[in-house]
């Protein structure tokens, strides 16, 4: 079993990505300039938003965090996207995700440009994902594809079952697997909560990516022997003996189902850092498009 180490191809990612921005210092250039918006104080949020501001610091990149009440209007959160998309410093922004309820997700996503759009959730850059077209690619997704790449696994012709239609990472992965090229050309199953038999089509996978955020769903009796298995699930569960009071979790049971595959994501440390490392690449694509059009 080969671990799929997402914290260790994130950091080589992060620094060629530092060796650039140090380039383009040397030239003079604007370095890249990430903002992101956060609603509100979910835990969860707090955590990957500040995750996202500390590694571009880190990495060379500007960075902006613009955090906004719970209580804010669908309308002014509106007007930050519009202030966002006319401001020529920010070559890429996010809105992090979930919104608050009273906000219509869509309608926000809608807003933003599509070429400052470094999650790839604008329609108009998930359409050219689904085109094989050049666009951003959503970070989780294009990062799992990143780490299937850079392990060299193998996964032309094979059958992929992924679990899970979420326009974050199900439905986009699904359509990544299943194109030509590297990492690609599989079979694809989209699975999901009125899949009558998961664990009939599971057994079947040669790789399984489960996006479904349910704790230690993907047992061993589900996986073949040498199965590929990505897990995308991170879940808090509350637990008061540790120092936080919750410990984070992924959709695997991983001891059992790890002495079956034959490459595994560890959570923490596998899909999670990759997304961010990501993130981090569409902004510098977002730099250099924004640079060769000026
Ligand atoms: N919430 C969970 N994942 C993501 C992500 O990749 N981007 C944004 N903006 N919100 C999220």
């Amino acid at each position: 079993m080969t671990l799929l180490d997402g914290k260790k191809v994130s950091n080589e990612i992060k620094d060629e990505i530092t060796i650039e921005v140090a380039n383009m210092k040397e030239r003079g250039e604007k370095v890249p300039h990430l903002a992101a918006v956060l609603v509100g104080n979910d835990g969860a949020s707090l955590t990957y938003v500040g995750s996202k501001v500390r590694s571009c610091k880190k990495i060379g990149f500007e960075s902006t965090l613009i955090h906004l009440p719970s209580e804010t209007t669908e309308e002014d959160l509106l007007a930050k996207v519009q202030e966002l998309n006319a401001d020529a410093d920010i070559d890429g922004y996010i809105v992090q995700l979930p919104l608050p309820k009273h906000i219509d997700e869509e309608k926000v996503l809608m807003a933003v440009d599509p070429d400052k759009d470094v999650d790839g959730f604008h329609p108009a850059n998930f359409g050219k994902m689904a085109l094989d077209m050049e666009t951003f690619i959503s970070a989780t997704p294009f990062g799992i594809m990143e780490l299937l790449k850079r392990y060299k696994v193998d996964t032309q012709g094979k059958h992929a079952v992924v679990i899970g239609r979420s326009h974050i990472v199900g439905r986009p992965i699904s359509i990544l697997l299943s194109q030509k090229g590297e990492a690609a050309n599989c079979t694809v199953t989209l699975a999901h909560s009125r899949t009558k038999d998961i664990k009939e089509l599971t057994l079947q996978a040669d790789i399984i990516v489960s996006a479904l955020g349910v704790p230690h769903f993907l047992k061993e009796d589900m996986v073949k022997d040498g199965a590929v298995i990505i897990d995308v699930g991170i879940t808090r569960v509350a637990d008061d003996s540790k120092e936080k009071g919750y410990y984070i979790t992924g959709d695997v049971d991983f001891e059992p189902v790890s002495k079956k595959a034959s490459f595994i994501t560890p959570v923490p440390g596998g899909v999670g850092p990759m997304t961010i490392a990501m993130l981090l690449k569409n902004t510098l694509l977002a730099r250099e498009r924004h640079r060769s059009v000026k």
